[in-house]
């Protein structure tokens, strides 16, 4: 392991790029204050320009290095979940280059809570920069093993900081003055944020386009075609004679002919269900299946933050 971080440090002080692990999700990293090595994130994750990325730091003591007039809201959250699951939005110093932001005045920073990339962030002269390690559209990956496969002969650093632990990204927070607003929905429920700035509006905002807010999009996406459902009997009487395979909350399915099923959580737990999400998808798009369906969960808490990533995954909802 420690050879590893030596060469990720290596590469990355060379504008290198280096996939890290995080308890969110596994990111294509590089130096936040270059502008070459962002673009080589850009390039590689074959990422429209329009969609910034966001910076991790070591520590929230760094914060006010990159962003200015930082409202005391954020304050209190960064106390709160740093290390952690929790992005926020903020006004950008002019370090921050503006590939990073796709010209954004505002920079989405967070620091990252596992061990390896802490000590990697530590260790370095500067932030990384860091989208989810996928080609843009695909699955996010929450194990080394997913990152190798996706950019096999084009990435030769991967730290394998094994299993992410949350295994669903950062939730994303962003201020109208002192007023937090939720930007994307994440590993922190709405309620863990409520408890510490109290009621918490949504924004219309798109993960995808932040500049254009409001439109639909396609993310995290199986290649097999896919569709939501809160109804998993019936849904699968629309494909008669197809090869199914089911992304279940709970309960299995007793049907003989499916091919393949995963089921989320057997005690219906949230946090279990988000963790295994992307490996069950993951897996269910390599069984060769002509469709897959996949189970809403009831909308509160982290069900909320799984419905998203469903609904961004399937192609409609039956
Ligand atoms: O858990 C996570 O957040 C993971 C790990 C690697 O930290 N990262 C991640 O990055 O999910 P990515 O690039 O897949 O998603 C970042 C999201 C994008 O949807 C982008 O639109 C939003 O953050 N974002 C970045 N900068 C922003 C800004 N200045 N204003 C609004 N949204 C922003
Ligand atoms: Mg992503």
């Amino acid at each position: 392991m420690q050879t590893n971080i030596e060469k990720a440090i290596l590469e990355l002080n060379n504008t290198g790029i280096v996939a890290i692990p995080t308890e969110t999700v596994y990111g294509l990293a590089g130096n936040a204050f270059s502008e070459n090595a962002v673009k080589k994130i850009f390039r590689l994750k074959k990422r429209p320009a329009h969609n910034p990325l966001i910076v991790h730091l070591s520590s929230a003591d760094d914060l006010e290095k990159i962003a200015k007039e930082i409202p005391e809201t954020a304050f209190k959250l960064a106390r709160s979940f740093w290390p952690g699951p929790l992005t926020l939005v903020l006004k950008k110093k002019n370090i921050i280059p503006g590939v990073v932001t796709s010209g954004l005045e505002t920079v989405a920073v967070r620091v990252p809570n596992h061990p390896l990339t802490l000590e990697l962030l530590q260790r370095l002269q500067f932030p990384l920069a860091a989208p989810s390690a996928n080609p843009f559209g695909s699955i996010s990956p929450t194990k080394a093993a997913h990152v190798k496969k996706y950019f096999k002969g084009r990435l030769s650093t991967v730290l394998d900081g094994g299993e992410c632990e949350r295994g669903i990204e950062s939730t994303i927070v962003g201020f109208n003055g002192e007023e937090p607003i939720i930007l994307r929905h994440g590993a922190i429920s709405i309620e863990e944020l409520e408890k510490v700035v109290g009621s918490l509006k949504f924004s219309t905002h798109n993960e995808d386009k932040p500049n254009a807010p409001g439109m639909l999009s396609r993310h995290y996406s199986p290649a097999t075609e896919s569709y939501l459902t809160t109804d998993v009997i019936k849904a699968m009487t629309s494909f008669p004679g197809k090869r199914i395979g089911l992304l279940l909350f709970s309960k299995r399915v007793p049907d003989h002919t499916l091919i393949h099923q995963e089921v989320l959580s057997e005690t219906g737990n949230f946090k279990e269900a988000a963790n295994k999400l992307y490996a069950a998808m993951h897996r269910l798009d390599k069984k060769n299946a002509d469709v897959l369906i996949f189970e809403e969960l009831p909308e509160k808490g982290l069900g909320l933050t799984i419905n998203d990533k469903l609904r961004r995954a399937t192609n409609r909802k039956i």
